[in-house]
């Protein structure tokens, strides 16, 4: 049984296996030019992010209706069951499929389906936390967050994701502002393939919480001291840094020296479809690849429920954490 953990950075588009991707495409009538998943599964070799996500939104086209995204997060829910999530935070991008013509009640009201059931059916806990594309205008940003608000029951928090690089978290600081009095809680990819100042800009500019990836911080000690000093969480995603090569191998990969400086690092999957690797494939990775004891394995464990956003459910988080502790390694 793996060790207990929750599950902080994860797109549900991500997790479109190849398999069901040509099952919804055939059941929907979508014409993809793969001739079966062998010849999917040889697109997913990447240059770099942009050449990730093309392949990412172009597959989406298979995701029509509720049912669809039902079936989906039902998909991945049960595979992270299987290696010890008790706790999922779900990323989703309502603009990539508002724009080819679904209503957002569709894409919520569908994975919320599968959620809702969750508890009882694969003991795990979930949040829901709606992205907007970041190379995307900032105006169609806050028609999202419009068009979300006779669904923000379902909702948890914010998230910035797509394209980094020439799209700063300065671009959104009217939509975060927008979103906290709102009253949901924030959080922003920063520093996978963009600059550090774009972690500071997350931090001071959107009041994020949390800070997807955050990989970049080792650039600069004092970003590093600062992020350790106010405990802020980064949720990184050693296979997908890899996949995306943000690193050059998991072997250069700087979580070791992350967790030396004392940053809150937790260990995701990201996009598991196309990385190689659901969350715990991440932590048997760097378990093996990086040298990381037992303690330090728990330490992520432990510092995946201490950063979710448990707050309104303390007792789920008290009892996960003691999970964690008790937790004998074979
Ligand atoms: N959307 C899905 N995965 C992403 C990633 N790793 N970075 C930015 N946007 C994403
Ligand atoms: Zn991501």
């Amino acid at each position: 049984m793996p060790i207990p953990k929750a599950e902080l950075h994860l797109h549900i588009e991500g997790t479109l296996e190849p398999e069901l991707a040509l099952s919804l495409a055939a059941r929907n009538g979508v014409d993809l030019p793969y001739a079966g998943t062998d010849d999917l599964r040889k697109a997913y070799e990447f240059e770099d992010l942009r050449s990730f996500l093309d392949l990412y939104y172009a597959l989406m086209a298979v995701l029509r209706t509720e049912a669809d995204f039902e079936e989906l997060a039902e998909a991945y829910l049960a595979r992270a069951a299987a290696q010890g999530v008790r706790h999922a935070e779900i990323f989703f991008d309502p603009q990539a499929h508002t724009a080819r013509g679904l209503g957002i009640g569709t894409v919520i009201e569908g994975l919320a389906r599968a959620l809702d059931r969750a508890p009882e059916r694969h003991g795990i806990s979930t949040r829901l936390i709606m992205c907007f594309l970041r190379d995307e205008p900032a105006a169609s940003a806050m028609e999202t967050l419009e068009a979300a608000r006779p669904y923000l029951h379902l909702i948890t928090g914010i998230g910035l994701d797509s394209a980094e690089a020439g799209n700063p978290p300065s671009k959104f600081r009217e939509v975060y502002e927008e979103a906290a009095r709102l009253g949901l809680r924030r959080v922003a990819h920063a520093g996978e393939e963009g600059p550090p100042e774009y972690i500071g800009q997350a931090l001071d500019l959107l009041g994020v919480e949390r800070v997807d990836h955050g990989l970049r911080c080792v650039e600069d000690p004092e970003l590093v001291r600062r992020l350790a000093r106010e405990r802020v969480p980064l949720t990184l995603c050693p296979l997908s840094n890899v996949r995306l090569r943000a690193v050059g191998t998991l072997k250069e990969h700087p979580l070791p020296h992350m967790m030396a400086a004392g940053l809150l690092c937790t260990v995701n999957s990201d996009d598991p479809a196309y990385f190689g690797g659901y969350v715990g494939d991440n932590f048997d990775a760097v378990g093996r690849t990086l040298g990381l004891g037992p303690e330090q394995l728990r330490e992520l464990a432990r510092n995946s429920f201490l950063a979710a956003f448990l707050d309104d459910d303390e007792e789920r988080r008290a009892r996960c954490l003691a999970e964690v502790e008790s937790y004998r390694f074979g």
